[in-house]
């Protein structure tokens, strides 16, 4: 913004002369414009003046005795602090006025008298607007350049923030690869250990089914002995008929078959199954396996088993293994509960159904049983690891926990309904495969 200068600077004048006559006239013309006038009679006086206070300008006759105008000037200006004080010159056009001395010692402008006070008011103005707009840009490029350099060290700081917060996600970013890492490494060991837990548990429902097993197998092998025994006594009699012969030797086959589903369920259910959960499995399918291996032991037990399958049931998606395990431990434990219970007739009930709609898609597959049921204090730990009530060699504790995980890896749920006395109901929900869905 322009400012109009003329109009509101009034300034500190110090004139110098070493006429007084010369002096009242400067005063008068400059004090009637409404600057502040001081006087000096001479050079020394001037510079001693000066010291005291610093004018805003200075109009300074040539010819003094002693120190004379250009002397007086140039001492000024080697003041660090009085050098940017305009000095006007005043000469007599009868002085020798050395123009270029003048400027070199640090005149910024001169007049010659006689002058009209008009022109030394013009000048006097102009240089002291001069001065002032000099002193105010020379303020402003000060505090231009606090604000640049206050700018360099925030700039800095900033920098230094900047690379210690990317030293920090650095730091954080290996931390986070090493304990991630770490992490994997322990998932994967928890999965190995899961995984060995799983056959163990298994295994260990399948070892307390060994003994009826090996009656279950012992029966066709003592049949085939039987008869291999009589074929060989009829060759050494030479009674061999040619259609016994074969009668016989087909119900060898016959028995070998038999023995040889048994060790194909025995093999195929104990083998070791990988966490694959995308099979297309059939439910009743499932039953199957199972039922095959506990057959012998639950007719042993006088323990009827009640199929009611719906053939028309969607699939699900998962590991048929790892299912045929869940539905072994469902039906060992509702064989070890009716082994205990006095009960006449011991049922167990296997029931498959499809539950839709429109919200739900669900097979539902129930074990239930007659015997005495769970204890109230026993329903909450019925899924907890180790927790069994059975003598060591009869259970785990185990079963359930397993089973339970084994469900919800297929994304579906196990129910309990047990009413003491009565009985238990275990449900297991399985979602039905998105693809059937459609
Ligand atoms: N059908 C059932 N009737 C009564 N109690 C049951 C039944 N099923 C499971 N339980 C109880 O739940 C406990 C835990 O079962 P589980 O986890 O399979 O381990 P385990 O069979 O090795 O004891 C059993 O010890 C038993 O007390
Ligand atoms: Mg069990």
């Amino acid at each position: 913004m322009e400012q109009n200068y003329e109009s509101d600077i009034k300034g500190n004048i110090l004139v110098v002369d070493d006429q007084s006559a010369n002096l009242k006239f400067l005063t008068e013309i400059l004090k009637h414009e409404g600057y502040q006038v001081r006087i000096a009679l001479d050079g020394k006086t001037a510079l001693s003046s000066v010291d005291l206070a610093a004018p805003d300008l200075i109009l300074l006759d040539i010819l003094m005795p002693e120190i004379d105008g250009y002397e007086t000037c140039r001492r000024l200006k080697q003041k660090e602090s009085l050098k940017n004080i305009p000095i006007i010159f005043i000469s007599a056009l009868s002085d020798s006025f050395d123009k270029i001395k003048a400027f070199k010692t640090g005149g910024v402008d001169y007049v010659t008298k006689p002058f009209e006070p008009e022109e030394l008011l013009t000048r006097v103005n102009t240089h002291l607007s001069r001065k002032i707009m000099m002193e105010k840009l020379e303020q402003q490029n000060i505090e231009l350049e606090k604000e640049i350099n206050q700018k360099k060290i925030s700039e800095e700081e900033l920098k230094k923030y900047q690379n210690y917060l990317e030293k920090l996600v650095k730091d954080r970013t290996s931390d986070l690869i090493t304990s991630n890492e770490n992490l994997k490494a322990e998932i994967n060991e928890r999965k190995q250990i899961e995984s060995e837990l799983i056959q163990s548990e298994k295994l260990s429902a399948l070892g307390e089914l060994s003994a009826s097993l090996v009656h279950e197998l012992s029966q066709p092998l003592f049949s085939i002995q039987l008869l291999a025994q009589i074929l060989i006594k009829n060759i050494d009699s030479n009674q061999l008929e040619i259609e016994n012969l074969q009668i016989d030797l087909n119900e060898i086959v016959t028995q070998i078959k038999k023995m040889d589903e048994i060790m194909h369920h025995m093999k195929s259910f104990s083998h070791k199954s990988d966490n694959d959960l995308t099979e297309a499995v059939s439910i009743n399918k499932v039953i199957e396996g199972p039922l095959k291996v506990c057959q012998k032991q639950l007719a042993h037990q006088n323990i009827e088993v009640k199929l009611q399958l719906n053939p028309e049931l969607p699939q699900v998606k998962g590991n048929s293994n790892r299912l045929e395990q869940v539905l072994l431990n469902l039906i060992n434990n509702a064989r070890h509960a009716l082994d205990d219970c006095q009960k006449k007739d011991k049922t167990i009930e296997i029931k498959s159904y499809h539950n839709m709609n429109k919200d739900l898609n669900y097979v539902v597959l129930e074990v239930k049983d007659n015997a005495n049921g769970i204890p109230e204090n026993a329903k909450e730990k019925l899924f907890q690891s180790f927790f069994t009530t059975k003598a060591p060699g009869k259970g785990t504790g185990l079963g359930l926990s397993i089973s339970n995980k084994i469900i919800a890896d297929h994304e579906g749920k196990i129910e309990v309904e047990s009413e003491v006395g009565k009985g238990a109901l275990f449900r297991i929900i399985l979602p039905v495969i998105e693809s059937v869905i459609g």
